[in-house]
């Protein structure tokens, strides 16, 4: 839940109400010379009166190091919240929990990284106290490098809900918005802002700490995976608060991945389609496909976690090209599972995994594909459990994964949604990606999660069509079970048994999906179709020709759903579509198909 901070108390009574209303901390000023600065006595009398209750913050101004030391003492505070220049230098001799208070302007980002390990709060860009309102999404660059920021100026219950869901900060922070009179809160107005902030159910809390999304997700693995994943789980959850491993994922994915990948506007698909197209141009990262993105991310998690063996399983051959090629960057043994019938499909793909010092094994149970070669990696991970790291290539899995695999795809979004911004100045009307296991689509759905007017459109595969049961389109014709230790949607007949799915596409070829993608059909957050094998064949050979670029079958499911929808779309719609893999895996496939149809 987001963490609620009312500042500027100087009344106990309006401390004791700040309590009743439910807040999570008070803030007591101690900057001389302002209208809410509390002398020592009155200050000793609110901490007392409300200890143990919330978390009692000091706010500070460029105060001596020992002043600020002795008033934590003497008034009895918990965390001190600094609005001046202090300096790193100056952070690191106070041996409180600290919260740096910084203007939201241009190079805030530069600045933050200045002080790693400590809680933000962003005000407003003239450096606050105005209580005039600005634009909160700025938290988000800070939060997208791991850090936790609370978001204060111009708060109170009439804005509250917005800024929440839209910078989904760790904390909001309101005072003078408050107020009846300076320095007197207005009991019906904290309780409202209270209420409001707290009713915004961040997607920070998703899912939940037992990993549920809704009903969906959890951990349903045998007794031999519970180790490994709770082992996972604690070094993610340490992790994912640790700025030092955000800043070496970003230099990775500045110098080796090759991020930002651009967003490109695709002119004469805009003039064919009558609204104005983008491409995420995601089959530009290295390896080519998004899949890096997470390889490299969880490679890094498991080199600190000390595991030096890699497991990964693959369907279209991009994952484990992917997981390979970060092996090989940082000098981990590699071992590929993927289903038999994909090692044809696929043959190049198995080919550079080779080549990247990857042992790949050809699973021959079962449909011989995605679905397979993931219960061959679990169970080589249940028997391997010491040394060994699975690295799962979808969100999809048991908790952690499905968190983990959203949090390093998120950057597709969070650049995308920049970029956006950048060339258009407003946030575009659809995103459209396909969804196999789900995690391109998540990384580019997650960080428009608050952006209501943001419509997501995910794209299953429906292979030979959705009359003839040959498809991979679980969201769109499944039903909620469980499948590789997660509940989610899924194809299964009535006694649970799961249907082989099928797609030209080997990457969308998956009887399951992620569990947050399952939450968002459920909320209507977003819409699921499918577009088939033809339709998806049509989109490549169009993409090729209008724009120069051949794209993966994967993401030109997407592109043929696009092509359906844009007909109800004006010239100023707005689309963004996740371009996530290049064709090149695809090109011999596509050349049998398209002789066949001559
Ligand atoms: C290029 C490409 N796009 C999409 C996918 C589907 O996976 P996800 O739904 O996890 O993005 C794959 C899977 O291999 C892929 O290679």
């Amino acid at each position: 839940m987001i963490q609620v901070k009312v500042c500027g108390i100087t009344r106990v009574e309006d401390a004791q109400a700040a309590v009743e209303a439910g807040v999570d901390a008070i803030g007591l000023n101690f900057v001389d010379g302002t209208p809410r600065a509390l002398d020592l006595e009155t200050a000793r009398a609110i901490s007392a009166a409300v200890a143990g209750r919330v978390v009692r913050v000091g706010v500070f101004q460029d105060a001596p190091v020992e002043r600020v030391a002795e008033l934590v003492e003497e008034v009895g505070l918990d965390v001190v919240q600094l609005h001046g220049d202090e300096s790193p230098d100056y952070v690191g001799k106070l041996p409180f929990p600290v919260i740096k208070v910084l203007a939201a302007q241009d190079g805030v980002e530069e600045l933050a990284d200045r002080y790693p390990r400590i809680d933000l709060m962003l005000d407003h860009p003239s450096g606050g106290g105005s209580g005039e309102s600005w634009d909160y999404t700025r938290a988000r660059s800070l939060e997208s490098r791991g850090r936790r920021v609370w978001i204060a100026g111009g708060l109170a219950a009439d804005n509250v809900e917005d800024a929440a869901r839209s910078a989904l900060p760790h904390g909001v922070d309101a005072s003078s918005r408050l107020e009846s009179a300076p320095g007197r809160k207005d009991r019906k107005a904290v309780r409202e802002f209270v209420a409001l902030a707290h009713s915004v159910e961040s997607e920070r809390d998703r899912p939940d700490p037992r990993g549920y999304f809704g009903i969906f997700g959890g951990r349903y693995v045998p007794e031999t995976l519970v180790p490994a994943t709770e082992q996972l789980t604690d070094a993610y959850e340490a992790l994912r608060e640790d700025p030092s491993f955000w800043q070496e994922l970003a230099a990775e994915r500045k110098e080796y991945v090759g991020r930002p990948t651009p967003l490109y506007f695709a002119r004469r698909i805009s003039e064919d389609l009558g609204c104005r197209v983008y491409f995420k141009r995601d089959e530009l990262a290295h390896t080519g496909a998004h899949k890096i993105n997470n390889a490299i991310g969880q490679a890094l998690i498991a080199k600190r976690m000390g595991k030096t063996r890699i497991i990964a399983e693959t369907g279209a051959g991009q994952h484990g090209v992917a997981t390979a090629t970060a092996c090989a960057r940082y000098g981990l043994q590699c071992e590929v599972f993927m289903g038999e019938e994909d090692t044809r499909r696929q043959a190049l793909n198995v080919f550079r995994m080779e080549l990247l010092g990857a042992k790949v094994h050809a699973v021959t149970s079962g449909t011989r594909t995605l679905k397979d070669a993931m219960s061959e990696a679990l169970r080589d991970w249940a028997t391997n459990v010491l040394d060994t790291y699975y690295l799962i290539g979808s969100a999809a899995g048991p908790h952690p994964y499905p968190l983990l695999v959203r949090d390093l795809q998120a950057i597709i979004g969070q650049e995308a949604r920049e970029q956006i911004l950048a060339a258009e100045g407003r946030l575009p009307d659809y995103l459209y990606a396909c969804v196999g296991g789900g995690s391109n689509a998540i990384g580019l759905f997650h960080p428009f999660f608050g952006d209501e007017g943001v419509k997501m459109i995910g794209v299953e595969a429906a292979g030979e069509g959705m009359q003839k049961g040959r498809h991979s389109a679980p969201l769109t014709a499944g039903s909620p079970g469980v499948l590789h230790g997660s509940m989610s949607y899924l194809l299964q007949d009535d006694s649970g048994q799961v249907f082989p799915a099928h797609s030209i596409s080997a990457g969308l070829d998956y009887p399951g999906v992620g569990p947050e993608h399952s939450l968002y059909k459920d909320s209507g957050r977003a819409i699921y179709s499918a577009a088939t094998d033809d339709e998806a064949l049509d989109a490549f050979v169009y993409l090729s020709q209008k724009e120069g670029i051949i794209p993966a079958f994967e993401p030109s499911h997407a592109i043929a759903e696009l092509r359906k929808r844009a007909a109800d779309y004006g010239e100023d719609t707005l689309v963004i579509v996740n371009l996530c893999g290049r064709g090149d895996k695809d090109v011999a496939e596509a050349r049998l198909l398209l002789e066949k149809r001559r």
